[in-house]
């Protein structure tokens, strides 16, 4: 049989908004990727819930999860289901039957990656998920291959394209949160009625986990990442880092330190920044995602594009689905990957610096006394500003970079002092000291 003549069975679990993208990458480019891979790719059998219901591309469509899930003549299986369960048993029978999987699923990959991997290799198959980290970037194969000779110290992530619409349009106009996240979820960009996977940071803690597994060859899961949304950040913080020359941004952030005994430790947190203006990440607008890699060898690096979206997100699942059929053709044996056990270092033990906005009582002794508290607690303030009179005064601080745990408890103190209404706003930044 001629190359030309060779074909390889692609089966679909789900074709939704991604399966939907695939099966048309795959119609409409089929001579192309014929001349790439050596055979054709055939899209076979497709697993949906609701056979009935009405779809934008057509296909054998079944409810049967055997006619894809250890079928005979389904070489590739691509998951595009989401959720846990059942997709987690479906890939681990796949793989166990010896298909290779490619799979879009970050909440899968970021709690159960470490086992699928294992039962890929167990097998010699192939376990391909570049579209469960920002969609259409390249990062997975990045990272796992042409970085595979340097040291990635750090990963600093704007991995949820919702959110960086919201805070895009929240600087852009001046605006607060609940409107632009209502617009947001009228454009289809946020989830009707709860928006929590991507505005409380859920979604980009899981792409930051898969992203500090790979980056630092260790099992890290979604649960090991310290995780906090958007809803505290409010218009006046966006006005205050712009004044000082920064822009908000969730990140995602993975890097390597050292622990108290020397011990490599891996620090894995998602939060809003304060990002340098002139940071490559601060102009990453609407809902575009970008990854910034700090290598010992490469340097600084940046990977900018579409982080979902049918078409998008089916390109780099193609892509995979093309990965994983020229190593079947090639019947190319797998080398074991060393997966290593480095602790999570806790969020109590990052250095980071900080911005605190206070709400206080206008009058004498007011700044020695906050002053006062930040020192016991070993937290060194770099500038203040103090703004208003009356009923509305307020303190800007920006301390030096200090342990999370001690501007936790001097937060903690300045909550109860008189003197302190409230404490308005706290935020970490990143990158240059202010
Ligand atoms: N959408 C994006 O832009 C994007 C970007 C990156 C990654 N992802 C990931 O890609 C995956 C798919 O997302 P999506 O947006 O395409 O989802 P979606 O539009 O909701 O589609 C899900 C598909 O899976 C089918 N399905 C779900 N549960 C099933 C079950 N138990 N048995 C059989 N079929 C089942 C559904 O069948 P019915 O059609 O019959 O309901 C539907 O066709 C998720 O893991 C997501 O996180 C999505």
């Amino acid at each position: 049989m001629t190359d030309s003549q060779r074909t390889l069975t692609v089966g679909l679990l789900g074709l939704g908004v991604v399966g939907s993208g695939v099966v048309q990458l795959l119609r409409d480019h089929a001579e192309e990727i014929a001349g790439r891979v050596g055979a054709r790719l055939v899209v076979g059998p497709v697993v949906v819930r609701d056979p009935d219901k009405p779809r934008e591309v057509a296909a054998e469509l079944t409810t049967d999860l055997s006619a894809v899930v250890g079928a005979e003549g389904v070489d590739i299986v691509v998951e595009v289901m989401g959720g846990i369960d059942p997709a987690r048993g479906l890939l681990a029978d796949a793989l166990a039957a010896g298909q290779s999987v490619v799979t879009a699923n970050k909440e899968l990959i970021a709690t159960h990656g470490a086992e699928l991997l294992a039962a890929a290799q167990e097998r010699s198959v192939r376990l391909e998920y570049e579209a469960a980290v920002a969609g259409a970037i390249p990062i997975i194969k990045p990272m796992r291959e042409s970085l595979a000779g340097d040291r990635v110290r750090k990963v600093l992530g704007i991995l949820n394209g919702t959110t960086n619409y919201i805070l895009t349009r929240m600087t852009e106009e001046g605006a607060d949160l609940d409107p632009v996240l209502a617009e947001a979820q009228d454009l289809g960009y946020a989830e009707k009625p709860d928006p929590s996977a991507d505005v409380d940071g859920h979604d980009a803690a899981a792409k930051a986990a898969i992203l500090a597994s790979l980056a630092f060859d260790a099992e890290v899961t979604r649960d090991q990442v310290f995780t906090e949304g958007i809803r505290g950040v409010t218009a006046t913080d966006i006005a205050n880092a712009e004044r000082m020359g920064y822009v908000i941004k969730l990140l995602g952030i993975a890097e390597e330190t050292e622990g108290p005994s020397g011990e490599r430790q891996i620090g894995v947190r998602v939060h809003p920044a304060w990002v340098p203006a002139e940071h490559p990440l601060a102009s990453v607008r609407e809902a575009f995602n970008a990854i910034f890699v700090e290598a010992e060898g490469a340097g600084e690096l940046m990977f900018y594009g579409r982080g979902a979206g049918s078409l998008p997100t089916a390109s780099a699942v193609v892509g995979d689905v093309v990965t994983a059929a020229r190593a079947h053709l090639a019947g190319e044996e797998l080398p074991r990957v060393a997966i290593s056990r480095k602790p999570i270092r806790p969020m109590d033990e990052s250095i980071v610096q900080y911005y605190v906005l206070l709400d206080v009582v206008d009058r004498a002794g007011v700044l020695a006394t906050v002053a006062a508290t930040f020192g016991d607690n070993d937290v060194s303030i770099k500038s203040v500003w103090q703004e208003g009179s009356d009923d509305h005064a307020q303190l800007l601080l920006v301390t030096h970079a200090a342990r999370e745990g001690n501007v936790q408890a001097c937060v903690a103190a300045l909550e109860g002092l008189s003197e302190v209404r409230r404490v308005a706003s706290l935020m970490r930044v990143e990158g240059r000291e202010v």
